[in-house]
């Protein structure tokens, strides 16, 4: 019940106002590519509304040390998101361990290299390969064993992680905005398929974020180099990062976050969007406007 102050405001009883009120109580989430950056922000925020979070990566010390660090409500599993038989095997693994599976984030993806090979004279069909490998393909292959164990229980939830680069062009290297295109057209493709099963799929768009993908980026272009993943960047070149796009972004006064991205993730896992699918949420704070139209 509301009680009343003495200015004779009306304010919510301690009973009625939880202010992290569990979002994700009892589900169940696979997040690929969660070992670190933004899959890492969204299986700490996962679990931190409930949720049992299975971290799926290449990168196996990283993603063993996380979910131990958040143990019980965390486990890795080794998974390539290119490889069906790896996919296969941590949706079947997720099934064994936890009964089911509610949520499956497709969040894994490489950008390709960044500098030399940035013109379509100079295209690399292979790195196309790789890069279209592990972001759709990736992506399908998540869809495919998610929606197995979904469709038979009528409910679920996909959220696949696009981009800006996913909506406009001259943001990435062409192999890379060409996927992100491609996540967003098979978003709505798939949402039309699974819809009649009760299970939602939507994306995520995020504008740049410091996380190792953009820093590794950003390095490679200074020193025009190929684009080497050096691991987790240093707090300076973070920090470096962040006033760049700061000074890029339409909203001033804001830094775009990882957990940022990942509240965005949560709102789609959650009930508070049970009737959101098929929908592209484009995390830029209007950036686009700026660019297309002053
Ligand atoms: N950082 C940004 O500015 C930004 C902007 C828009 C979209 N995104 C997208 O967000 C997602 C996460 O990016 P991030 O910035 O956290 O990058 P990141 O490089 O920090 O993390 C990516 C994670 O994916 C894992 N991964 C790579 N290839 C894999 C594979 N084949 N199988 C399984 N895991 C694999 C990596 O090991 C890593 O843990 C990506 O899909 C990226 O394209 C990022």
């Amino acid at each position: 019940m509301p009680e009343q102050t003495l200015q004779g405001i009306h304010v919510m009883s301690r009973e009625n106002t939880s202010l992290t009120p569990k979002r994700l109580e009892g589900k169940v989430a696979i997040i690929t590519g969660g070992a670190r950056g933004i899959g890492e922000a969204t299986v700490r925020l996962f679990i931190k509304h409930g949720a049992k979070v299975v971290i799926a990566d290449v990168e196996d010390v990283t993603g063993t040390a996380l979910a131990n660090s958040l143990c019980p409500s965390a486990t890795y599993v080794h998974c390539d998101v290119s490889s069906e038989k790896d996919v296969g095997n941590l949706v079947n693994s997720t099934v064994s361990l936890y009964g089911h599976l509610d949520i499956l984030c497709n969040n894994a993806g490489v950008l390709g290299n960044q500098a030399k090979r940035k013109s379509i004279v100079n295209f690399d069909p292979d790195e196309f390969d790789h890069v279209m490998c592990v972001n759709v393909k990736g992506a399908c292959l998540g869809m495919q064993h998610a929606a197995r164990v979904m469709v038979p229980r009528r409910s679920g939830c996909i959220i696949s992680m696009a981009s800006v680069a996913g909506v406009m062009g001259g943001l990435g290297p062409h192999a890379y905005t060409a996927s992100k295109h491609a996540i967003v057209g098979l978003t709505k493709n798939v949402a039309c398929e699974l819809g009649r099963y009760g299970i939602r799929v939507n994306c995520v768009s995020p504008f740049g974020v410091a996380t190792s993908m953009l820093v590794n980026a950003w390095r490679s272009c200074e020193e025009d180099e190929e684009m080497v993943d050096l691991g987790l960047p240093q707090e300076e070149e973070v920090e470096k990062m962040e006033e760049i796009v700061r000074g890029l972004a339409n909203l001033k006064r804001a830094t775009l976050r990882a957990k940022d991205i990942a509240e965005a993730a949560l709102y789609l896992a959650s009930d508070e969007s049970k009737y959101v699918s098929g929908h592209n949420l484009v995390v830029d704070a209007m950036w686009q406007c700026r660019v297309l139209c002053i």
